[in-house]
Protein backbone atom coordinates (compact mmCIF):
# COMPACT_ATOMS: atom_id res chain seq x y z
CA UNK A 1 0.00 0.00 0.00
CA UNK A 2 0.88 3.49 -0.59
CA UNK A 3 0.69 7.03 0.32
CA UNK A 4 1.92 9.79 -2.18
CA UNK A 5 1.86 13.31 -1.11
CA UNK A 6 2.33 15.27 -4.55
CA UNK A 7 3.23 18.99 -3.60
CA UNK A 8 1.73 20.94 -7.01
CA UNK A 9 -0.62 19.68 -9.48
CA UNK A 10 2.44 20.17 -11.81
CA UNK A 11 4.16 17.41 -10.41
CA UNK A 12 1.33 14.90 -10.70
CA UNK A 13 1.68 11.65 -12.82
CA UNK A 14 -1.25 9.18 -13.96
CA UNK A 15 0.70 6.79 -11.68
CA UNK A 16 -0.29 8.81 -8.59
CA UNK A 17 -3.79 8.82 -9.74
CA UNK A 18 -4.93 5.97 -11.93
CA UNK A 19 -7.20 3.59 -9.42
CA UNK A 20 -6.43 5.42 -6.66
CA UNK A 21 -8.27 7.68 -4.07
CA UNK A 22 -6.95 11.04 -4.24
CA UNK A 23 -7.13 13.76 -1.72
CA UNK A 24 -6.79 17.57 -2.98
CA UNK A 25 -5.90 20.09 -0.17
CA UNK A 26 -6.22 23.96 -0.81
CA UNK A 27 -6.37 25.27 2.88
CA UNK A 28 -6.50 28.91 2.33
CA UNK A 29 -8.96 28.41 1.10
CA UNK A 30 -10.73 26.57 -1.79
CA UNK A 31 -10.76 23.38 -0.01
CA UNK A 32 -11.85 24.98 2.98
CA UNK A 33 -14.54 26.49 1.31
CA UNK A 34 -16.03 23.81 -0.88
CA UNK A 35 -16.22 21.88 2.56
CA UNK A 36 -18.05 24.67 4.50
CA UNK A 37 -20.35 25.32 1.30
CA UNK A 38 -21.40 21.49 1.26
CA UNK A 39 -22.05 21.53 5.11
CA UNK A 40 -23.98 24.43 5.15
CA UNK A 41 -26.01 22.79 2.35
CA UNK A 42 -25.41 23.69 -1.01
CA UNK A 43 -26.43 20.90 -3.56
CA UNK A 44 -22.72 20.59 -5.13
CA UNK A 45 -20.38 23.11 -5.86
CA UNK A 46 -18.80 22.70 -9.77
CA UNK A 47 -15.06 23.82 -10.18
CA UNK A 48 -14.36 25.72 -13.26
CA UNK A 49 -11.20 26.86 -15.02
CA UNK A 50 -11.52 30.51 -15.60
CA UNK A 51 -14.53 33.31 -14.78
CA UNK A 52 -15.59 33.25 -17.93
CA UNK A 53 -16.15 29.61 -17.41
CA UNK A 54 -18.87 30.45 -14.77
CA UNK A 55 -20.21 33.05 -16.56
CA UNK A 56 -21.30 30.66 -19.32
CA UNK A 57 -22.18 27.42 -16.94
CA UNK A 58 -24.29 29.55 -14.91
CA UNK A 59 -26.28 30.17 -17.94
CA UNK A 60 -27.61 26.74 -18.18
CA UNK A 61 -28.87 26.63 -14.60
CA UNK A 62 -32.29 29.03 -13.63
CA UNK A 63 -30.60 32.01 -11.64
CA UNK A 64 -32.36 30.96 -8.43
CA UNK A 65 -30.66 27.63 -8.23
CA UNK A 66 -26.72 28.81 -8.80
CA UNK A 67 -24.83 31.20 -6.73
CA UNK A 68 -21.41 32.41 -9.21
CA UNK A 69 -18.31 32.27 -7.00
CA UNK A 70 -14.71 32.92 -7.25
CA UNK A 71 -11.69 35.08 -6.67
CA UNK A 72 -8.69 36.53 -8.52
CA UNK A 73 -5.64 37.64 -6.21
CA UNK A 74 -8.09 36.52 -3.39
CA UNK A 75 -10.51 39.18 -4.38
CA UNK A 76 -14.29 38.30 -5.73
CA UNK A 77 -14.64 38.54 -9.46
CA UNK A 78 -16.50 41.67 -10.05
CA UNK A 79 -20.10 40.38 -10.19
CA UNK A 80 -20.63 37.44 -8.64
CA UNK A 81 -22.24 36.14 -5.31
CA UNK A 82 -19.34 35.79 -3.60
CA UNK A 83 -15.40 35.64 -3.42
CA UNK A 84 -13.95 32.84 -2.08
CA UNK A 85 -14.02 33.56 1.57
CA UNK A 86 -15.37 30.58 3.50
CA UNK A 87 -17.23 33.13 5.92
CA UNK A 88 -19.51 33.85 2.94
CA UNK A 89 -20.97 30.79 2.35
CA UNK A 90 -23.46 30.35 4.90
CA UNK A 91 -26.44 28.21 5.00
CA UNK A 92 -28.53 31.09 4.42
CA UNK A 93 -26.89 32.09 1.12
CA UNK A 94 -25.92 28.38 -0.58
CA UNK A 95 -28.89 25.98 1.26
CA UNK A 96 -29.91 23.79 -2.27
CA UNK A 97 -27.60 26.23 -4.24
CA UNK A 98 -25.35 24.77 -7.20
CA UNK A 99 -21.84 26.95 -6.60
CA UNK A 100 -19.85 27.56 -9.51
CA UNK A 101 -16.75 28.68 -7.87
CA UNK A 102 -13.38 29.74 -9.70
CA UNK A 103 -10.08 29.98 -7.76
CA UNK A 104 -6.28 30.75 -8.33
CA UNK A 105 -5.56 27.41 -7.38
CA UNK A 106 -7.28 24.89 -5.76
CA UNK A 107 -9.99 24.33 -8.71
CA UNK A 108 -7.05 24.00 -10.92
CA UNK A 109 -5.83 21.51 -9.04
CA UNK A 110 -9.24 19.40 -8.57
CA UNK A 111 -9.46 19.85 -12.53
CA UNK A 112 -5.68 18.48 -12.88
CA UNK A 113 -7.04 15.01 -11.44
CA UNK A 114 -7.60 12.16 -13.95
CA UNK A 115 -8.25 8.63 -13.65
CA UNK A 116 -9.13 8.54 -9.77
CA UNK A 117 -11.13 5.95 -8.30
CA UNK A 118 -12.27 8.50 -5.88
CA UNK A 119 -11.28 12.17 -5.11
CA UNK A 120 -12.47 14.27 -1.90
CA UNK A 121 -11.68 17.82 -1.54
CA UNK A 122 -10.10 17.98 1.90
CA UNK A 123 -8.64 20.15 4.43
CA UNK A 124 -8.45 20.87 8.36
CA UNK A 125 -11.72 21.64 8.69
CA UNK A 126 -13.06 18.62 7.33
CA UNK A 127 -9.97 16.55 8.31
CA UNK A 128 -11.04 13.65 10.05
CA UNK A 129 -14.27 13.22 8.11
CA UNK A 130 -11.62 12.78 5.38
CA UNK A 131 -9.03 10.58 7.37
CA UNK A 132 -11.89 7.92 7.16
CA UNK A 133 -12.24 8.21 3.82
CA UNK A 134 -8.53 7.91 3.17
CA UNK A 135 -8.11 4.96 5.96
CA UNK A 136 -11.24 2.77 4.60
CA UNK A 137 -8.95 2.85 1.22
CA UNK A 138 -5.72 2.02 2.12
CA UNK A 139 -7.62 -1.09 4.33
CA UNK A 140 -9.47 -2.42 1.27
CA UNK A 141 -5.70 -2.07 -0.88
CA UNK A 142 -6.34 0.86 -2.84
CA UNK A 143 -2.97 2.66 -2.96
CA UNK A 144 -3.97 6.90 -1.51
CA UNK A 145 -2.64 10.26 -2.80
CA UNK A 146 -2.50 13.56 -1.37
CA UNK A 147 -2.26 16.48 -3.75
CA UNK A 148 -1.32 20.24 -2.60
CA UNK A 149 -2.91 22.51 -4.97
CA UNK A 150 0.27 25.11 -3.88
CA UNK A 151 0.34 28.71 -4.69
CA UNK A 152 1.10 29.89 -8.64
CA UNK A 153 2.49 26.58 -9.57
CA UNK A 154 5.06 26.95 -5.99
CA UNK A 155 5.58 25.26 -2.78
CA UNK A 156 2.74 25.69 -0.28
CA UNK A 157 3.42 25.71 3.35
CA UNK A 158 -0.04 25.54 4.91
CA UNK A 159 -1.08 22.80 1.91
CA UNK A 160 1.99 20.36 2.79
CA UNK A 161 1.77 20.71 6.97
CA UNK A 162 -1.82 19.69 6.21
CA UNK A 163 -1.27 16.54 4.02
CA UNK A 164 1.99 15.85 6.34
CA UNK A 165 -1.05 15.60 9.44
CA UNK A 166 -3.08 13.04 6.91
CA UNK A 167 0.32 10.99 6.28
CA UNK A 168 0.93 11.15 10.56
CA UNK A 169 -2.50 9.76 11.14
CA UNK A 170 -2.73 7.42 8.95
CA UNK A 171 0.52 6.04 9.91
CA UNK A 172 -0.74 5.61 12.78
CA UNK A 173 -2.83 2.94 11.75
CA UNK A 174 -0.93 1.85 8.95
CA UNK A 175 2.82 1.83 9.86
CA UNK A 176 3.67 -0.26 7.15
CA UNK A 177 2.21 1.75 4.66
CA UNK A 178 5.16 3.02 1.94
CA UNK A 179 5.73 7.20 1.68
CA UNK A 180 7.37 9.27 -1.05
CA UNK A 181 10.05 11.39 -0.33
CA UNK A 182 7.59 14.05 -0.41
CA UNK A 183 4.89 12.52 2.28
CA UNK A 184 7.96 12.09 5.00
CA UNK A 185 8.70 15.88 4.56
CA UNK A 186 5.25 16.62 4.87
CA UNK A 187 4.61 14.87 8.06
CA UNK A 188 7.56 16.37 9.52
CA UNK A 189 6.41 19.96 8.78
CA UNK A 190 2.87 18.58 10.64
CA UNK A 191 4.58 17.71 13.55
CA UNK A 192 6.89 20.70 13.81
CA UNK A 193 3.20 22.66 13.75
CA UNK A 194 1.38 20.28 15.56
CA UNK A 195 -1.68 22.26 16.82
CA UNK A 196 0.04 26.03 16.64
CA UNK A 197 -1.88 26.27 13.17
CA UNK A 198 -1.88 30.31 13.62
CA UNK A 199 1.47 29.97 13.79
CA UNK A 200 1.60 27.76 10.12
CA UNK A 201 -0.60 30.89 8.57
CA UNK A 202 1.34 33.73 9.85
CA UNK A 203 4.70 31.34 8.51
CA UNK A 204 2.77 30.58 5.01
CA UNK A 205 3.22 32.85 2.13
CA UNK A 206 -0.67 33.11 1.27
CA UNK A 207 -1.31 33.37 5.25
CA UNK A 208 0.18 36.57 5.24
CA UNK A 209 -1.44 37.87 2.20
CA UNK A 210 -4.93 36.94 2.99
CA UNK A 211 -4.39 39.21 6.61
CA UNK A 212 -3.22 41.77 4.97
CA UNK A 213 -5.83 41.70 2.09
CA UNK A 214 -8.03 42.18 5.18
CA UNK A 215 -9.08 38.51 5.56
CA UNK A 216 -7.39 37.20 8.50
CA UNK A 217 -10.42 36.03 9.96
CA UNK A 218 -10.81 33.46 7.80
CA UNK A 219 -7.40 32.03 8.47
CA UNK A 220 -9.42 31.20 11.70
CA UNK A 221 -11.87 29.34 10.07
CA UNK A 222 -9.42 27.46 7.80
CA UNK A 223 -7.76 26.44 10.83
CA UNK A 224 -10.72 25.44 12.85
CA UNK A 225 -10.20 21.03 12.80
CA UNK A 226 -13.17 19.13 11.95
CA UNK A 227 -15.56 21.96 12.56
CA UNK A 228 -17.23 20.96 8.95
CA UNK A 229 -17.21 17.24 9.32
CA UNK A 230 -18.18 16.71 5.23
CA UNK A 231 -16.42 14.48 3.21
CA UNK A 232 -16.96 16.31 -0.39
CA UNK A 233 -16.55 13.86 -2.80
CA UNK A 234 -15.68 15.27 -7.05
CA UNK A 235 -17.22 13.20 -9.39
CA UNK A 236 -19.15 13.76 -12.71
CA UNK A 237 -17.51 17.17 -12.52
CA UNK A 238 -19.19 18.39 -9.16
CA UNK A 239 -18.41 18.29 -5.90
CA UNK A 240 -21.20 16.41 -3.57
CA UNK A 241 -21.14 15.52 0.12
CA UNK A 242 -20.95 11.64 0.91
CA UNK A 243 -23.70 10.93 2.79
CA UNK A 244 -26.62 8.14 3.46
CA UNK A 245 -27.80 8.80 -0.74
CA UNK A 246 -23.93 8.59 -1.38
CA UNK A 247 -22.12 6.20 0.32
CA UNK A 248 -18.79 4.56 -0.76
C1 LIG B 1 -6.83 29.49 -4.56
O1 LIG B 1 -7.54 28.60 -5.05
O2 LIG B 1 -5.88 29.96 -5.16
C2 LIG B 1 -7.05 30.02 -3.18
O3 LIG B 1 -8.09 29.40 -2.57
C3 LIG B 1 -6.92 31.49 -3.15
C4 LIG B 1 -7.69 32.20 -2.07
O4 LIG B 1 -7.21 32.34 -0.96
O5 LIG B 1 -8.80 32.64 -2.33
Amino acid sequence: MRLDVILGPQQLTPAEMTGRVVAVIDVLRASTTIAVALANGARAVIPVESSDEVVQRAKSFGREHVRLAGERRMRAVPGFDFGNSPAEFTSQAVRGKTVLLSTTNGTGALLAVQGARDVVVAGYVNFSAALALLRAALRGGTDVSVLCAGRERQFSLEDAACAGRFVRHVRERFPEVELNDAAVAAELLDRRYDSQLDRLFTDAVHGRALAGAGFAPDLALCGAVDSHPVVPLFADRQITKLGPERER
